[in-house]
């Protein structure tokens, strides 16, 4: 899976709100027993010490604990592995427009064993409506 964006309102972040959010992702990779969730995480605070120090010596120190982050060190707590960098990954004048690619492998997947149910039931109106559409010879749905 990819993880295109989570937020948190700045008044509201250190409170646990964005581990819940992530807690959310995980579950739903388990429910669907898919193998990893892939993200690419903004080094937001890069732009303090860009000046004197590469990206790459900054996300070995993040990653090693000697540097936190507001964004990839979160992140990195709640499991994340961070895997390669990104440059030019989106215009952020606080990363310098890196981003690193993070990933969080599912312990819990299991090769070839389908998911035991679908993510969302059908609201049975829509059901009914599915059923009524019938399908065109060269294949185009119509009703
Ligand atoms: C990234 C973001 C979603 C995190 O949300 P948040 O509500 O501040 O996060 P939380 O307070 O839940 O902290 C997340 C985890 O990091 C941990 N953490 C907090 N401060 C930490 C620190 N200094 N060092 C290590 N871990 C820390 C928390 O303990 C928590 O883990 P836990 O639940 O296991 O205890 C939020 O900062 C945000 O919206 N950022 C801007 C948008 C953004 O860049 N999103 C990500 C794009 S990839």
């Amino acid at each position: 899976m990819y993880g295109v964006e989570s937020c948190v309102h700045p008044e509201y972040r250190g409170r646990g709100v964005g581990s819940l959010l992530m807690d959310a992702r995980f579950d739903v990779l388990r429910r669907l027993n898919l193998r990893g969730l892939v993200a690419g995480s903004i080094p937001m605070d890069y732009h303090k010490v860009a000046a004197s120090m590469t990206i790459e010596d900054y996300v070995c120190e993040v990653v090693e604990g000697k540097r936190f982050d507001t964004n990839l060190s979160k992140q990195l707590h709640k499991g994340f592995q961070a895997h390669n960098l990104i440059p030019e990954y989106i215009y952020d004048p606080r990363s310098l427009n890196w981003a690193v690619a993070i990933v969080w492998d599912n312990p819990a997947y299991e090769p070839g064993k389908v998911a035991e149910a679908p993510l969302f039931k059908v609201p049975r109106l829509y059901r009914a409506a599915l059923k009524s559409v019938t399908r065109n010879p060269d294949g185009a749905a119509g009703s």
